[in-house]
C-alpha cells in the first residue's frame, strides 16, 4: 500500500516524481503528494483524490529543483485529505518525509513530542517520523536518521529530504519494499521497479534495517550502527512496456490477454526434458518424505489460486493439504512442526499477513517454500525455497495473469512431489506434463471462444447480486470469479460449493437472481445439472461456465460461456479466463474505474 519515490539529479524533479507516482498510483490512489529541494528550501503540494488532481495543481504551482520526494497514498490513520496526504513537513521546514507501512507506536511518540512542544498538522501516524527527524538532528542527518528509526516500532519504507543537503535523500527501510535506481549522473528510490524502468535498469534491493544515502552520483547503504555496507546491483529483467497499458483501454484487460504468455514464461523454464525441474528446489528433495503434511497460506486470489493447488496436490501426492487465509492462520494456534511443509503464495510478495502467518509457521518448525511473483521481494527473501512465477509486472488491481501463473506453479508443483515421492505412474505423469504444455494455448483459445461476452455482459450489468456455484475445482474457481466480479463491478456476489446451496442460500434465490454455474469437471457434471435445475426451478437465470463440446448444459443454461477441454485437475486455468473477461465487461458497463477499484490496493502491507 502507498507507493513512494524520489528522485535527484540534474533534471527537474517534480515531472519525473509525477511521472513515478502514475506508474505506483495501484498502490494506493486516494491522495498524493511530492517535495522537491529547491535553494536550501523545500516546497510541497499535495492533493486529496487520485493523482490527476496532483498533477493539475503541480501544473499551476512553482516546485522547481533537482531533488524531491513524493508519496501516493491509501489511507490508514486519517481521511484522505490534503492534509493527510504525504509528504510530511517538520515544524522548522526543513524536512520533508514519505513513508509506506505503520508506525504502530506513533500515538506514544505523539504525546512525547507534544510534549516537547511540536505541533502536529495531520492525523497520520507519519507525521511522528518528521518531527523526530527535526529533534535528533544536530547537523548530521545519518545519525538524526538511525536515532529516529531506533524510535520507531512497526513497518516503513521512508524517503527523506533536508534542506541543508539540497541534492540529497535520505531512506530507511523496515517491513516495506523499498529499491533504489541506480542511475548516471543521477539515482532514485522507489517502492518497487515499476516507478524506475523507465530511468534505469540498475538496482540495489535494501534489506530491513539499511539506511541510505543517496546523491547524484553516489548511492551509500549503512547499518544502524552506520557501518557501510556494500551492496550489490541488479538487472531488472523486464522492459517498459511490461508496465504500460500499450494500447488497451485498461491494464486488466492487457493483462488478461498477457495470460498466455505469462503462463509459457513460468512453465517453460521448470519443465525440461519431459520432466518438472525446480531448480531451487534440489534441497528440498531429500526431506521430502519428511513431511507429514502441507499448509498452503496466502490472501485474496493467491488464497484462491491455494484452494485449487490443495485439490490438485492431495489427489496427485495423497499427502494432506489445508489452504489457510494467512489473516487466519496467523492468530490461530496452528498445528504446525517441523514436518510440516509452508508454501505462502503472494503475487507482489510484500502482503503483511502472508509475511506474519509465515513467520508464526517458521518458528513452529515448518519449512517455508513460497511462490512470488516480484523478485527480491519480503516473501522471497522470508523464505526457505522460493519459485518464481513469471507473469511480469502486474499493474491493475484485481490479478488475473498472477493468478493464473500462481496455479501453474502449483499443478507443477504437485507433480513434482508426486514424482519424487515415487506416487505417480508414468502415463499419467507423461499426460499431464504434455497438458501443462498447452496450458498457454488452451488460455488463448479461451480468450477468442467467448466473443458473445460483451453482450451477455451488458445484459447483467445490472443484476443486483449474483451467486456463483461450484463443485471440487470448479468451486475453487468460482471463489476467484465471484472476487474478481465484485473488486471491479462493486456487485454484490458470492460463490457458494453448489451441494451447500440448500443448507440455506437456496433460500435468496428467485427469479431475479443470476447464478454462474461452473461445471468444468467432468466427473460432477450430473451433480452440477441437478443443482441447476434447482435453481432455475426457483426462476434463476443461469449462465453455465462449460468444456466446449458440452452439448447437454444448452438443454438446462440460459446462456454458456466455453472453456477448451484439458484434464481436469487442470482445467482451472483456462477456466477462470471467460470469468475474468465477464467481469471486465461488467465493469465497463457500468462505468467503473476497473484498474483501481475503490477502496482497495495491489499490495496490501498492512493488516
Ligand atoms: C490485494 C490484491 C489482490 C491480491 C491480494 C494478495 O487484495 O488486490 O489482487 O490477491 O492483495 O496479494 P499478493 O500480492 O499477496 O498476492
Amino acid at each position: 500500500m502507498c507507493g513512494i519515490v524520489g528522485f535527484t539529479g540534474s533534471e527537474q524533479a517534480a515531472p519525473i516524481l509525477l511521472d513515478g507516482l502514475k506508474r505506483l498510483e495501484y498502490r494506493g490512489y486516494d491522495s498524493a503528494g511530492i517535495a522537491v529541494t529547491n535553494d536550501n528550501q523545500i516546497n510541497t503540494i499535495k492533493a486529496s483524490g487520485q493523482l490527476v488532481n496532483l498533477i493539475n495543481k503541480a501544473s499551476d504551482s512553482d516546485v522547481s529543483g533537482l531533488c524531491g520526494i513524493g508519496h501516493t497514498r491509501w489511507a490508514t490513520h486519517g481521511a484522505p485529505t490534503d492534509t493527510n496526504a504525504h509528504p510530511h513537513i517538520s515544524n522548522d521546514r526543513m524536512f520533508a518525509v514519505v513513508h509506506n507501512g505503520i508506525i504502530e507506536n506513533y500515538a506514544e511518540l505523539r504525546d512525547e513530542l507534544i510534549e516537547k512542544g511540536y505541533h502536529f498538522d495531520s492525523e497520520t501516524d507519519t507525521e511522528v517520523v518528521v518531527h523526530l527527524l527535526e529533534y535528533y538532528y544536530k547537523g548530521n542527518m545519518r545519525k538524526a536518521l538511525i536515532k529516529t528509526v531506533s524510535k520507531l516500532e512497526g513497518s516503513y519504507a521512508l524517503g527523506v529530504i533536508c534542506s541543508d543537503f539540497p541534492d540529497e535523500i535520505y531512506t530507511a527501510k523496515l517491513g516495506s519494499p523499498l529499491i533504489i535506481g541506480v542511475g548516471v549522473g543521477e539515482n532514485f528510490f522507489a517502492s518497487d521497479a515499476t516507478a524506475l524502468i523507465s530511468h534505469t535498469k540498475n538496482v540495489i534491493y535494501l534489506e530491513d534495517g539499511e539506511i541510505s544515502r543517496i546523491t547524484p552520483d553516489k548511492v551509500e547503504v549503512f547499518d544502524c550502527t552506520s557501518a557501510t555496507i556494500n551492496k550489490t546491483v541488479s538487472r531488472i529483467v523486464w522492459n517498459i512496456e511490461s508496465a504500460e497499458k500499450g494500447g488497451y483501454e485498461h491494464f486488466m484487460l492487457k493483462e488478461i490477454m498477457e495470460q498466455p504468455k505469462a503462463l509459457e514464461s513460468t512453465i517453460k523454464p521448470n519443465i525440461r526434458d519431459g520432466k518438472v525441474n525446480f531448480d531451487g528446489l534440489n534441497d528440498l528433495k531429500s526431506n521430502i518424505k519428511d513431511f507429514t503434511k502441507i499448509v498452503i497460506t496466502a490472501c485474496g486470489s493467491a488464497y484462491h489460486a491455494g484452494c485449487v493447488g490443495r485439490y490438485v496436490i492431495e489427489e496427485l501426492c495423497r499427502l494432506p493439504v489445508q489452504t489457510e487465509l494467512a489473516s487466519e492462520l496467523r492468530y490461530r494456534n496452528p498445528i504446525i512442526d517441523e514436518h510440516t511443509l509452508l508454501i505462502a503464495i503472494s503475487q507482489s510478495g510484500e502482503t503483511a499477513d502472508t509475511i506474519a502467518a509465515m513467520k508464526e509457521c517458521k518458528n513452529r518448525g515448518a519449512t517455508v517454500l513460497s511462490i512470488v511473483n516480484v523478485v527480491g521481494s519480503t516473501i522471497s527473501k522470508l523464505s526457505d525455497f522460493v519459485i518464481y512465477t513469471w507473469a511480469g509486472p502486474e499493474i491493475a488491481v484485481a490479478t488475473t495473469k498472477g493468478y493464473i501463473t500462481q496455479i501453474a506453479i502449483l499443478d507443477m508443483l504437485a507433480l513434482w512431489f508426486a514424482d519424487n515421492l515415487n506416487l505417480i505412474d508414468e502415463k499419467l505423469y507423461t499426460d499431464l506434463i504434455s497438458d501443462i504444455h498447452t496450458l498457454p494455448e488452451r488460455v488463448q483459445r479461451a480468450l477468442d471462444l467467448n466473443p458473445h461476452i460483451t453482450s451477455l455482459a451488458k445484459k447483467c450489468s445490472s443484476n443486483n447480486s449474483i451467486f456463483f456455484i461450484g463443485r471440487n475445482i470448479d468451486y475453487a474457481v468460482c471463489m476467484e470469479g465471484s472476487l474478481k466480479l465484485k473488486e471491479i463491478s462493486y456487485i454484490q456476489s458470492e460463490s457458494y460449493a453448489a451441494g451447500e446451496l440448500k443448507h440455506g442460500t437456496i433460500a435468496l434465490i428467485d427469479d431475479s437472481s443470476l447464478v454462474v454455474a461452473a461445471s468444468c469437471q467432468e466427473q460432477l457434471f450430473d451433480k452440477m445439472m441437478s443443482n441447476i435445475k434447482e435453481v432455475k426451478t426457483r426462476g434463476a437465470n443461469v449462465l453455465a461456465v462449460a468444456l466446449e463440446h458440452n452439448s447437454r448444459i444448452y438443454k438446462e443454461a440460459d446462456n454458456v460461456l466455453v472453456v477448451p477441454s484439458t484434464n481436469p485437475l487442470l482445467v482451472a486455468i483456462p477456466e477462470i479466463v471467460p470469468l475474468q473477461l465477464f467481469s471486465y465487461y461488467i465493469a465497463k458497463e457500468r462505468g467503473c474505474d476497473i484498474d483501481k477499484p475503490k477502496n482497495l490496493a495491489k499490495s496490501v502491507t498492512v493488516e
